[in-house]
């Protein structure tokens, strides 16, 4: 298996909630001797220095400053969340046995969730000495699973179910005395009294890579920790230029973004702004010369149902980085924000495919137009096409990590200078 997808398959076996997939980018972050940042302190830059900050343990920023004077900032958004189901408070519910009490988090494909072994994992936030402190919980066995309900029971069921949450998905935990070992569970996976926490529900299925050929990547939560993954890789390989770097990973795309660590937060809005001032730059000049490059899977044309694909603009698996398009801006892509992106991937040598919803079809949205209001620069919106958008193991194509990665190491390489209406890319 080729190093790059194997380090993908690697982090997204390890990344069992939006807490642990965040942490698990820092500490790549960390390895390439990145410097954190506090919002609570005041930030002194220098030349040369590579930093991040994080916010709600779930959202990520991370820039570079380059040698020279800075000319634009180079941006990519991706998020770490996934639709799940969230634990809720009082979560034990007894009966013959014993349930967890959960409520869904985002828009997830049901059935998907039925019959295998699931976990739980997330933060717990634990009472010390020197305060209350967030810590990584997960309880990384085969500890729950959602049984169906026998076919003889529910003769319909292949003419199409309506899931209802709270009745349908609620997972089994244990027999009738299990009431109170989730506590117990926790507080012991936490290492101390649990004042509160956030936790969600994951599948324990591994990621694989499969086909005839070795051709398909599956794995929970590929929306959109492969975009967040191979947009790190491209801007840690990337080389220095005159503009600086910025990696954004948002929480809360999944439930429309607007939460302290979305991409509707000020989160990043600030960090510009702080950027700007502590290396004395005008950051409305800086910001007309910038460029967001807003990352999120996209629809590959699907091998039984082609015709839910626009036939002119339908990606498929494994053929490229995919430009989405669309009239209303769901995505924000437009004629010079595509050619700007598509002059990128040439340079690199990776292959672009364009995506538009039918124009009967709603479709979905993305980060890039939401960010674009707290931080208004010319963006793409990309992604890379998979199947089965918010299973709980989705579908994608192998050769696009690399192209993704390259294509994103290229970019972060890149500065832009726009004036009047002619982009420059350096
Ligand atoms: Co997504």
């Amino acid at each position: 298996m080729d190093k790059q997808v194997k380090e993908l398959v690697t982090f997204l076996n390890a990344a069992h909630s939006v807490y642990h997939a965040t942490a698990l980018l820092v500490k790549e972050l960390e390895n390439a001797g990145y410097t954190r940042l506090e919002e609570g302190e005041s930030w002194s830059l220098i030349a040369g220095g590579k930093y991040y900050l994080t916010r709600g343990g779930t959202a990520l920023i991370s820039f570079r400053v380059p040698q020279g004077k800075p000319a634009g900032f180079m941006f990519s958004a991706s998020h770490s969340d996934r639709p799940t189901f969230k634990v809720k408070e009082n979560g034990e519910m007894t009966g013959a046995y014993t349930r967890l009490a959960t409520e869904k988090y985002g828009g997830m494909i049901m059935a998907t969730w039925l019959d295998r072994p699931l976990s739980i994992a997330g933060r717990a936030l634990v009472e010390t000495e020197k305060g209350i402190e967030s810590r990584l919980v997960d309880i990384d066995r085969d500890l729950l699973l959602i049984p169906n309900v026998a076919i003889h029971m529910n003769r319909t069921v292949n003419d199409g179910y309506k899931w209802n949450p709270a009745v349908d998905l609620l997972p089994l935990m244990g027999g009738k005395n299990a009431k109170g070992k989730l506590d117990k569970l926790l507080s012991k996976a936490a290492g101390g009294k649990v004042l509160g926490h956030d936790l969600y529900l994951y599948v324990r299925q591994k990621a694989s890579v499969w086909g005839v050929d070795n051709e398909f990547i599956s794995a929970p939560a590929l929306d959109d920790l492969e975009c967040a993954w191979c947009c790190t890789q491209g801007y840690l390989n990337a080389e220095e230029t005159d503009s600086i770097p910025v990696l954004c990973v948002f929480d809360s795309e999944e439930v429309g973004s607007a939460s302290l660590q979305g991409a509707a937060s000020r989160l990043l809005e600030s960090a510009v702004s702080r950027i700007c001032q502590a290396l004395s730059l005008d950051k409305k000049i800086m910001l007309s010369h910038s460029f967001m490059v807003s990352a999120d899977n996209a629809h590959a044309v699907h091998p039984n149902h082609p015709e839910y694909a626009d036939a002119l603009n339908a990606p498929v698996a494994g053929g490229g980085v995919v430009l989405k398009f669309n009239a209303n801006q769901r995505y924000c892509t437009d004629g010079a924000s595509a050619a700007i992106f598509r002059s990128i991937c040439q340079k690199a040598g990776v292959p672009v495919q364009t995506y538009c919803n039918r124009a009967d079809l709603p479709g979905g949205s993305t980060l890039g137009n939401i960010s674009l209001s707290q931080v208004s620069v010319l963006t793409a919106d990309i992604g890379l096409a998979q199947f089965a958008m918010h299973s709980s193991y989705e579908t994608a194509g192998v050769k696009d990590v690399k192209y993704l990665s390259d294509a994103m190491a290229v970019y972060y390489s890149s500065r832009l200078q726009i004036t009047h209406d002619r982009y420059e890319l350096k």
